[in-house]
């Protein structure tokens, strides 16, 4: 190089501009939810970045984009004093509690004053305080005991919505600032990060939480920046050079500055109002992509809480409303044994009915003989239980010291209970099977799969008909469903003239429903809706499928080894073939419309999220057709989310589309769309 001087000026320019666009668009990306570029446009940015920096390491700043991922902590982590104490909150658990806590404040304040709420969620993570000084993070730490924690910065600095300097294009930057916060970690990492552990045969990790505090305390930054952690900030500690009059303006401040806040908080003028947002909230909570365990209700104006202060222990201007208690404590009275679709054994703990979080419980899944010894859960055995949501309840542990020596320890059949046919454990697998093909229970099981919504939707059979088909042998498979008679279904108990027609009607009518549910009908393992869609709108043709690899299937977004396995494994059967051969001979469709190109399609790189019930057609036709024209169905709502298609009682994914500005549907706009 002729002119090093010149060249070094030019080189520190594009690394400072580099690293601003990459400030920038990491913002984008991991605060707002809403990324402005490519993620090749983003690696191409770090590449040439990465590139400058190696040439030139004397340029490289602790502060670079580079340098995230930092080197392993020698000796621990050091215990950091905190320049102002984290305090804890005080709990309230009814509407009485909060009503208390609303005297208090008003009789702190004077009956005059009028009082201004802001509620924010309670993040369910490990609070964290991130010192800035200058606009620079300069240390995250945990909160420890309130006035001592340890110093994980390291680790903290992997987390990309966690900037590592503060924007200051809007705003004035304190000379210092301490900001506190919640890490999490978001319930599909957690799932993520679980599936991995358990194929390589590791502990699970108990809840997001626990698995956030032990991603925190990697000593390595490397396996912290692979755990995908998250922040929301929700408030300051000491700070200066800055006028701040209301909570929510600080939150808004900090969120000038860069920092990510939960925009899921809202400000109330009466108490009243407060509590009903706040008992409401309780059943939204499963709808939110990460675990919140209550809701903060903290009072708005900054003098007032100065005013109140602390008691020896929690601010007296704030409060946490925690939600009814999802655990409780009951007997497991006996063990029952039953037989899902595919063949395994699942035993259920009946309980002595016990009211968890509003509803009363009498079952529990027990999964599996692992997890009953694992836990070693007797019959007798007082246990706690655990249920969140509309999730399966489950056995958390045992109650040891209610033991009495009277408990029966569990066997798992040797003989499965409906057949009577032989139960075999394979090699490496947690569950117990019945091998029989012809076991009657698997193959009601299978039926009722089959002419289920989602599948072939075959109205009017249920149970009570399917078992009297099976058990006079009309049907014997789900072929013979296409092969049946009027005279043959008049058979049926109690089947008048009318259903009959209308049955056989809906049979017909099922022929047409095409390969997606057919996929999905046929029951193959791991193969859900989802997948089954993926899989016939990509090769069309039931004929391509059977001949598809398990390469050719992984080749598909969102099909993952499991089912392309299980995919091959069964149209690998002759027994599955010949099913197949006479499902098409009866008339049944075994072809889809293939994947028109996706470009010219109607929601071509849309994503719909679906919420509430629809009036004229079921979430999954409403699926269906969204895919069909080219676009994607997400669970949860974001920024990238293009529409919320809104039912009948739309819950928390409305509220958070309008908040985000995501424009909302009804079915009639939806169907409008579509038609044109
Ligand atoms: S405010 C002096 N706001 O809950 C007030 N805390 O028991 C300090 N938390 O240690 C806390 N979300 O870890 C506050 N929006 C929120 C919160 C929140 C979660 C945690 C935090 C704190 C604990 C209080």
């Amino acid at each position: 190089m002729e002119n090093k001087r010149e060249d070094i000026g030019q080189i520190v320019d594009e690394i400072a501009a580099l690293r601003k666009q990459l400030q920038y668009h990491t913002y984008r990306y991991y605060v707002l939810d809403d990324p402005e570029i490519e993620d090749s446009q983003f690696d191409m940015l770090m590449g040439r970045l990465i590139e400058l920096e190696t040439a030139y390491p004397d340029l490289i700043t602790i502060d670079s984009p580079t340098q995230r991922v930092g080197g392993i902590v020698a000796g621990g982590f050091k215990s950091v004093t905190h320049l102002s104490p984290m305090r804890s909150l005080g709990n309230a658990f009814s509407a009485e509690e909060l009503m208390a806590f609303h005297n208090r404040v008003q009789s702190g304040l004077g009956v005059e004053a009028k009082i201004q709420y802001i509620v924010e969620l309670k993040m369910d993570g490990l609070a964290i305080n991130l010192t800035y000084e200058k606009g620079h993070l300069v240390s995250g730490v945990t909160r420890g005991n309130g006035n001592q924690g340890e110093d994980v910065t390291s680790n903290i600095r992997t987390i990309k919505s966690v900037p590592l300097i503060l924007h200051s294009d809007a705003t004035t930057i304190p000379p210092l600032l301490e900001v506190r916060g919640e890490v999490y970690m978001p319930k599909k990492e957690f799932e993520r990060l679980n599936r991995e552990r358990e194929e390589a045969g590791e502990a699970l990790l108990a809840n997001p939480r626990n698995a956030a505090a032990g991603s925190l305390r990697q000593l390595d930054p490397k396996i912290t920046a692979d755990r995908a952690l998250d922040i929301f900030v929700y408030g300051i500690g000491v700070y200066t050079g800055v006028e701040l009059t209301t909570h929510g303006q600080m939150l808004e401040y900090l969120n000038q500055l860069g920092l990510k806040i939960n925009s899921q908080y809202k400000i109330f003028e009466t108490i009243e109002d407060v509590i009903t947002y706040c008992t409401n909230f309780a059943e939204k909570r499963y709808e939110l992509p990460y675990d919140i365990d209550g809701m903060v209700i903290k009072v708005n104006d900054l003098a007032s809480q100065q005013f109140l202060g602390y008691t020896a222990k929690d601010p007296r201007w704030a409060i946490a409303y925690k939600f009814p208690a999802e655990q409780a404590i009951t007997v497991v009275e006996d063990i029952f044994v039953g037989l899902g679709r595919t063949g395994v054994l699942t035993p259920t703990a009946i309980l002595r009915p016990v009211r968890v979080a509003g509803s009363t419980i009498s079952r529990a899944t027990l999964h599996n003989l692992d997890y009953i010894e694992e836990k070693d859960i007797r019959i007798g055995d007082t246990v706690i239980i655990h249920k969140a949501g509309e999730v399966i309840p489950k056995v958390l542990s045992v109650v040891l010291e209610k033991r009495t020596g009277e408990e029966i320890p569990f066997v798992m059949p040797e003989i499965c209970p409906e057949c009577g046919g032989k139960v075999v454990r394979q090699e490496g697998e947690a569950a117990h099977k019945c091998v029989n093909p012809h076991c009657p229970a698997l193959f009601r099981e299978g039926l009722v799969h089959f002419v289920s919504r989602d599948a072939m939707n075959i109205d009017g059979l249920g149970p009570a008909v399917l078992n009297a088909l099976v058990d006079t042998n009309l049907v014997k498979d789900v072929a013979d469903l296409y092969q049946l008679a009027m005279e043959q279904v008049l058979t049926v108990p109690r089947m008048a003239q009318k259903s009959a027609e209308n049955l056989l009607t809906a049979i017909e009518f099922s022929k047409q429903a095409g390969l997606a549910r057919l996929l999905f009908a046929l029951g193959i393992r791991h193969v859900g809706v989802k997948a089954a869609g993926i899989v016939a709108r990509h090769f069309g043709d039931i004929e391509d499928v059977k001949k598809a690899s398990a390469e050719d299937l992984l080749q598909l977004d969102e099909i993952g080894a499991k089912i392309a396995e299980s995919i091959v494994a069964y149209f690998a059967e002759e027994e599955n073939i010949e099913l197949v051969e006479r499902l098409r001979s009866a008339g049944v469709k075994t072809t889809e419309e293939k994947q028109a190109i996706e470009e010219n399609q109607l929601f071509a790189g849309k994503t719909f999220v679906l919420t509430g019930t629809l009036d004229t057609m079921s979430r999954t036709q409403a699926s269906d057709i969204i895919q069909k024209l080219g676009g994607k169905v997400s669970g949860s709502v974001s920024k990238k989310t293009s529409y919320v298609l809104a039912g009948a009682e739309a819950g928390g994914k409305l509220d958070k589309a309008q908040q985000l500005g995501v424009e909302v549907l009804d079915e009639e706009q939806f169907m409008k769309m579509v038609r044109e």
